[in-house]
């Protein structure tokens, strides 16, 4: 590997091989997303606990400091929107050049196999990875369901991680499902884990990062279950316990708690 791209690597997979993630990009088609709407507000305190930001270009300028920041990972694909016809019609709106300007760790795209578009996202994906390998920046794909969350199952997710990998993502981005390690163990590229929508309590959230970490995920790529949480930083910090101190669901749930109440008394 060149040494740009496995320095970006390096910055993105913490030494112990793992990695926490925190993807604020939503609004790329969701508009203002709850709890997302002042994005720097959002941030800010979690900044600290993340190895690195999923972020859009808009976002990363208007609300995070250049000089308190973390590792970027460029979202670069986008044009639809959650009130339009197909949000799997993306294309990339963000082109390398702008890539390097922004000094960013690695670029993010989604990919969405079996839909209408599957072809134009899949070649779009091919198109990055052509670009980044010439210029050492490693892509993430980002395997997306669009509304059809049901679709989150071994059979499909491992499908779509193993053709994001065949197509050169360095790194893939999917969801936690049962039988999770049918997922990685098809995907030759170290695979992270998105929350989705928020889940009833944060234990389940706990548990399915646990389960995916024994089952080969290097990490999380998880948003709305950290940041719609009333207590984000005691979340975030919960969710870094299970993926770099080797946690347990149950710890990382006790961690979670004591850090909450600790909170609630500061407020
Ligand atoms: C949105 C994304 C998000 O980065 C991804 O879904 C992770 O966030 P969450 O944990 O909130 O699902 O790709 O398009």
């Amino acid at each position: 590997m060149e040494w740009g791209m496995a320095n970006r690597m390096a910055q993105l997979i913490q030494s112990d091989g793992h990695a926490l993630f925190l993807p604020i990009d939503h609004g790329y088609f969701q508009g203002p997303t709850r709890r997302l709407e002042e994005p720097r507000k959002t941030v800010e305190p979690l900044l600290p606990y993340a190895d690195a930001l999923f972020i859009t270009r808009g976002v990363l300028r208007s609300s995070v400091d250049p000089d308190n920041s973390r590792p970027v990972i460029l979202r670069v694909s986008g044009g639809t929107s959650m009130v339009g016809k197909d949000l799997a019609n993306e294309g990339i709106t963000t082109g390398m050049e702008e890539a390097i300007r922004l000094n960013v760790a690695a670029v993010g795209i989604s990919v969405f196999v079996g839909s209408d578009y599957e072809k134009e996202s899949l070649l779009n994906l091919s198109k990055l990875v052509d670009e980044g390998e010439k210029y050492g920046i490693p892509v993430m794909a980002v395997t997306a369901v669009g509304k059809e969350l049901e679709k989150r199952d071994a059979r499909y997710l491992a499908l779509s991680s193993r053709i994001a990998a065949e197509l050169g993502a360095r790194v893939v981005k999917t969801y936690w499902c049962q039988d999770f390690e049918r997922v990685t163990g098809g995907c030759p590229v170290p695979v992270v884990m998105a929350g989705g929508p928020r889940v009833d309590t944060e234990l389940e959230v706990l548990e399915f990062v646990h389960d995916g970490m024994q089952k080969g995920a290097i990490g999380v790529n998880l948003g709305r279950n950290i940041w719609q949480n009333d207590f984000p930083v005691a979340m975030i910090k919960a969710i870094r316990a299970v993926i770099h101190e080797n946690a347990t669901a149950q710890e990382a749930h006790e961690l979670f708690l004591s850090e909450k109440e600790s909170a609630a008394k500061k407020a």
